[in-house]
């Protein structure tokens, strides 16, 4: 199987793992990327049987719409029941790298208001120490080239992702070179320096299971 049918494969698990969670109370987490966009496609066959969605990204939001599932703002439901994202890259912890679409904020954001995590990756993604990826750090514009300053105090190499605004009006710094051998605590530290507004670190709040496409079929890790 290629990656994609390897994204397919994980996407349709997802689907298959949250339906007994579906009732006409269940608000649905939905993530952002090319494998949440295939869990997008195979959740609308469950459409009617769950109450609706929370988006973690106006691109997926869209993509639910034109399905015709409800997407909810996130102020407007109690709690959702079950969150199912990709990742670019999750260690055996099930702590992530999340971000290369940029919509790091709102996932995490997702993530936390949500019961259960379900991660949803290709075997490309597997790594044992997080941070081959490049680790995106999401920053108020004006703070940019301070924070960027503060990151290299801390190891890493920032590169400014150009042409890009996230959602929420900020733009993104990619950090390379960094082998991350104590997520939580670079969480923290990349979340203390002024003008973060988030980074793709989920390590604090990692996911609950790991559906992994493999060459010899989904493999889930708990
Ligand atoms: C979006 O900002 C990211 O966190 C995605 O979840 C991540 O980049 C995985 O994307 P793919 O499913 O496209 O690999």
């Amino acid at each position: 199987m290629n990656q994609d049918q390897l994204k397919q494969a994980v996407a349709r698990a997802a689907v298959e793992y949250i339906t007994p969670m579906l009732d006409s109370d269940t608000i649905v987490g939905v993530g952002t990327g090319s494998t949440a966009n295939y869990f997008i496609d195979y959740l609308a066959e469950k459409k009617g049987l769950f109450d609706g969605t929370v988006a973690s990204s106006e691109a997926s939001a869209e993509r639910l719409q034109s399905h015709g599932i409800p997407v909810y703002d996130l102020n407007a439901v109690d709690g959702i029941r079950v969150y199912v994202d990709g990742a670019d890259e999750t260690n055996p912890l099930l702590q992530l790298i999340k971000g290369g679409g940029a919509a790091l904020t709102r996932e995490k954001i997702v993530a936390a208001c949500s019961e259960e995590f379900v991660c949803i990756a290709d075997e490309s993604k597997w790594v044992e120490v997080l941070g081959n990826f490049p680790l995106p750090v999401e920053v108020i514009p004006m703070a940019r080239s301070y924070v960027a300053r503060e990151i290299v105090k801390l190891g890493g190499d920032p590169v400014y992702r150009e042409d890009v605004t996230t959602d929420n009006g900020n733009v993104i710094l990619d950090v390379h070179n960094m082998q991350i051998a104590k997520p939580l605590a670079l969480e923290d530290a990349l979340n203390n320096i002024t003008g973060v507004v988030t980074n793709g670190l989920f390590a604090a709040r990692p996911a609950d299971i790991l559906l992994l496409g493999t060459a010899d079929g989904v493999k889930t890790v708990k």
